[in-house]
Parts: C-alpha cells; structure tokens; sequence
C-alpha cells in the first residue's frame, strides 16, 4: 500500500462515449473504497498549467454522469507539456513546462494522477511518470487500435452509430440504385468501417490496411449489376490509402468525397457520400462501454492504492489488468487482412476493393 491521501484524475485526446463512466467509477472507489480526495484536472494536463482551474470531485459532481457522452473534465489535443507551444513577441515558442505540471500537482496536493487518454496521452503520461510523476493510465479510443487492450471503451458506441447510418443509408440506394459511400472515422486502422461495414450489411469496405483501386471497386459494382444488385453501399475508413492516381492529401472527411467522386465517373453510376465525422463520438455510450470504463475506473484507482505506477489497465482476455504504459504505447493493433474477420467478410461476397476480379 503507498501513502496516498488525493488523487487527480485527467481526460485527454478526442473524447469518446464513456470517459463520464470512467471518471465517476474512480471517484465512487477512491473516495468509497479509500476515503481519498479527488480532483478533476480539467482540459488534460492543461489544468496542470492552469492549477486554479483544478475542483475537488465529491460523489455529487459524479451523480447522473454515467450515461453522458463526452468529458466533464473537458479535454484537448493539444497542450503536452513536453512540447508546449506559446505565442511569445508574435512568435510560435515551444517550451518544456513539464516541471512546472509537476511542481502544480504538488501544489494542488495531488499524490497521483489518472491519466485517460488514447495513444498521444498515454505517451505524456509515460514522459511525466519518467520525470517524477506518479501515474496510471486507462486507454481510450473509439478506433479501438490501442494493442496493449483488447477493446477500448467507446468502440462499442460508435460502432452502433455506425452501423445504424449504414442501415439507414440501404433506403436511399436501393431506392435510387446509387452507389452510396459512408465514411467512419479510424485514422490508422479500420476497426469502424469493418465492423461497422460487415453489421449493416456493405458490399465494399475500405480500410487502411487493405490497399484498394477504384478500378477493384467498380468491377466489383458492374459484377454486382450482372446479376440484377443497382445498388452499392460502400464503407471508407477516414485513414484508408488513397491510390497513387489521388493528388491530393489525405484528410478525414474528404476521403470519402474523392473515392465517392472517383467512383462516380469511373462506373458512370450516380454516387453519393455522407461522412459521420464526430457523430460517432457522441452520443451515450452503450451498456458494453459503460461496464468496460467502469471496470477500468475501478481498476486504475486499485492501481494507485497498489503503487502501480507507470502502467495502464487493460483488458486481456475479458480480465482487467495492467500493463506497463512504456510497452502499451508505440504498437497500434490494427487489422490483418488474413485474419478471420476478413476473411468471414470475403466468404460472403465482401469486396475491400483490392482485386479486379473476384474469384
Ligand atoms: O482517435 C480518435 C479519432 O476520433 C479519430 O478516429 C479521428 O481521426 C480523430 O480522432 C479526429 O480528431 P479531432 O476531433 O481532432 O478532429
């Protein structure tokens, strides 16, 4: 057991339904369970900078949270305090103020802190852990492309999201015989679009593991006309590889508008694409998210009473446990394209664009 008496707990990177689960599981256990103080840092390790902005969480500011989407604490992108750019005499400076996040949580009373946060924050976390700090990590991302866990809280969610646009979107292509595109967010992996693509039913799914040509992609539509299917949908992943042929850069929320005009004129077909975006970030998270963040909130404050500093809770085979945030950070568990799901998908006719001709 460490002396512990006060606890931050922060939210970093994009917000994603659950964190609110997460924050009141270890609040409900720190104050419970421990009889700890707790505060919330707001706006990730920016509160650090701004200590004032730091409040006590007693179990009221916790009380009907669990099922919010978003972050009470609110949270940013941006702000690492390795790297922390000001604007000084007009001028862009970059500064290291990780002493100063330090010096302010000690100020604040702070034994040890909650990092939440996907890649980008688990790896501030690891740099202020290795510069004095003592903290634990809980993974976030709706990508779900996080190795050291088998799923992230939030996954869940906006995979619902996404699989009902994709079921909503069958009326309209069927209807108007278009090739329909829907893009879903995964920057560097396609988790969404290929479950999301295979539960509401696609007939293509693109995703940045699998390189495709808009030429794969309309043989496969003209195949599907030959026997009588006028309609395409069509799910893009936001991080897929564009082809060669596509000038331009690489943007979510374009990415869909170029295969979908690409596409258009390739197969003289009308196309259509609408891109979720933040949509799939929204929203309260399912029942599956809402356990998962509680059991990591719960987890993450045992870590803490147990002096496990430097590591990030997991799920390994449907268990919690941890893992050094040093070998969680560094390897994104993306898909492999010989793997089952993949292959499932292809065993019913899937296309992911990559071959002219199906066999
Ligand atoms: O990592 C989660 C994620 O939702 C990605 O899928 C997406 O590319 C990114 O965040 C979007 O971030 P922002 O909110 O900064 O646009």
């Amino acid at each position: 057991m460490t002396d512990i008496r006060c606890i931050g707990i922060c939210t970093g990177g994009g917000d994603a339904p659950g964190l609110n689960a997460v924050i009141r599981a270890a609040v409900k256990c720190a104050i419970l369970k421990y009889k700890w103080k707790v505060i919330g840092i707001p706006d990730g390790f920016d509160g650090l900078i701004w200590p004032e902005k730091s409040y006590e969480l007693k179990l009221n500011d916790v009380s009907g949270i669990l099922p919010r989407g978003g972050t009470i604490l609110g949270t940013t992108n941006r702000g690492n305090p390795f790297k922390y750019c000001t604007i000084e005499n007009g001028q862009e400076v970059i500064r290291d103020i990780s002493q100063e996040v330090i010096g302010n949580s000690r100020k604040l009373g702070i034994d040890a802190v909650i990092s939440i946060g996907g890649e980008g924050s688990q790896t501030i976390a690891l740099e202020l852990f290795q510069s004095g700090m003592k903290i634990v990590g809980v993974p976030k991302t709706i990508d779900n492309d996080l190795s050291a866990t088998e799923i992230t809280f939030g996954f869940d969610t906006a995979l619902a999201t996404a699989t009902d646009a994709v079921d909503k979107i069958h009326t309209t292509a069927e209807s108007h015989h278009r090739i329909m595109v829907v893009e879903v967010m995964g920057r560097d992996a396609g988790w969404i679009a290929l479950e999301a693509g295979i539960a509401g039913g696609a007939h293509v799914i693109l995703i940045p593991e699998i390189p495709f040509t808009i030429e794969g992609v309309c043989a496969f539509v003209k195949e599907r006309e030959s026997y009588g299917k006028r309609f395409t949908i069509m799910v893009v992943a936001e991080g897929v590889k564009l082809p060669l042929a596509f000038k331009e850069k690489r943007r979510g929320g374009a990415v869909g508008n170029l295969i979908g005009n690409a596409v258009a004129i390739a197969a003289n077909k009308e196309v259509r694409v609408s891109v979720l975006g933040h949509i799939q970030r929204g929203g309260s998270p399912t029942p599956f998210d809402r356990i998962l963040a509680t059991r990591f909130g719960v987890a993450a404050v045992d870590l803490i009473a147990e002096g496990g500093f430097g590591k990030m809770v997991c799920l390994r085979n449907e268990r919690i446990e941890a893992v050094d945030i040093a070998q969680a950070i560094g390897k994104l568990k993306t898909v492999d394209p010989a793997g089952q799901l993949v292959q499932m998908a292809k065993a019913i006719g899937i296309s992911f664009g990559d071959s002219v001709l199906r066999a």
